[in-house]
């Protein structure tokens, strides 16, 4: 049997094949963030074409970290009611669910957040042209407090773990990143100031929820940008993470203002399948836990090869799963041996996504 069809455990948490769904926003809450039976039939769907681990897409922990339209809130313990019906939905199935809980940061605008955007410097974002206001001591403890309730409150409706979402640029990897944190107090400079906010929350989260709660991250590797992040300062964030307690790290990489982010259009050949697997690679030699391989995997060949060489711990998808919610159990069954994904990024569909190739 192929390795890909094979349990891991992350934490505490058996997951029953290595395939994973990578955090998918996908439009479909109501405007208050409330959960919706849209959610839950596609929840659900990918638990029957059998995805090991799910990931939702990203919740906000406040409401100023509000990113995308008809985004799920997780800011209020009025979420926690709708939240739950996801766990309730997808643990029917031997597949996990996990919440991604994120903070949108400068990558927003004030008519979705409801306030000037925050960063932890003012930097200006040339892709949504503002100027961030720079957040405040007192107002980074409260980040930090926040997101440990929004884990919390993840547990209590039943999720069997938590991602912190620190890629793409959003508030928690705008920390990571020199080139948005700018700061000369406890949160800024040597890595390990910039770190400290993500450190924190996972320190919270964990003596919140107890050591064996899974707590995850998706960590970008790179920034993609003159004096951004580096893969040599993601690899040392890995270990301090390790060193905190994490349970285990999907690598993706990119940010909107460097003209490359993480989600990559146009097809690949099968050697450049898995764009971010080469800095996962490096991340998965300086950790012992599990890394997912993430980037444009669209091949069954590709996936085991990434697995069967060490490369990578678990296969993380977005797209792919998108177009057909059930590619994992075709591949297993041997109906498919390749995503039918064409990387064109039309399922970026305000009205929830969709493959806008199918309805051709
Ligand atoms: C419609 C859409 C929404 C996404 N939303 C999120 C999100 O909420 N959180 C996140 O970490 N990544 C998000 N991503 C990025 C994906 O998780 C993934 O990292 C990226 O698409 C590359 O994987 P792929 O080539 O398999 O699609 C999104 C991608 C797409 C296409
Ligand atoms: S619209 Fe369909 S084919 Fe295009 S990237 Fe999205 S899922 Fe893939």
């Amino acid at each position: 049997m192929s390795i890909l069809f094979t349990p891991i455990t992350i934490g505490s948490v058996t997951v029953p094949n290595r395939f994973v769904r990578s955090a998918t926003h996908d439009y479909m809450a109501d405007d208050a963030g409330n959960v919706t039976d849209r959610q839950i039939q596609l929840y659900s769907r990918l638990a029957e074409g059998e995805v090991g681990l799910i990931i939702t897409g990203h919740a906000n922990v406040q409401p100023s970290g509000k990113a995308s339209p008809r985004q799920t809130g997780v800011f209020d313990d009025r979420f926690v009611e709708g939240l739950a019906r996801i766990p309730a939905a997808v643990h029917q199935f031997p597949s996990r669910v996990f919440l991604q809980i994120a903070h949108a940061g400068r990558q927003t605008k004030e008519k979705l957040c409801g306030c000037v955007p925050v960063s932890p410097s003012a930097v200006y974002d040339p892709v949504s042209k503002l100027m961030p206001r720079e957040l405040a001591d007192d107002e980074i403890r409260l980040l930090i407090a926040d997101f440990v309730s929004a884990g919390g409150r993840a547990k209590r409706a039943g999720f069997a773990g938590i991602q912190l979402h620190a890629a793409h640029g959003y508030l928690l990897s705008s920390f990571l990143s020199p080139h948005t944190n700018r700061r000369a107090d406890e949160w800024g400079g040597p890595l390990e100031n910039r770190a400290r906010v993500v450190l924190e929350i996972l320190r919270g989260v964990k003596a919140a929820c107890g050591r064996d709660y899974p707590v995850i991250v998706k960590l970008n590797s790179t920034d993609f940008l003159e004096g951004g992040l580096t893969l040599e300062d993601a690899v040392r964030m890995a270990r301090m993470l390790e060193a905190g307690g994490i349970d285990a790290i999907e690598v993706s990489g990119g940010m909107a203002e460097a003209g490359r982010g993480s989600v990559w259009a146009g097809l690949r050949s099968e050697a450049e399948e898995g764009y971010f697997v080469d800095n996962a690679a490096r991340i998965k030699a300086a950790v012992r836990v599990p890394v997912f391989g993430l980037g444009g995997i669209r091949t069954l060949a590709a996936a085991e090869r990434i697995v069967e060489s060490g490369r990578a711990d678990l296969i993380s998808m977005s797209r792919p799963l998108i177009r057909d919610p059930f590619l994992v159990k075709h591949f297993r069954e041997g109906a498919a041996s390749r995503s039918a994904c064409i990387s064109c990024n039309k399922c970026f569909n305000p009205r929830g996504i969709s493959c806008a190739e199918l309805k051709k």
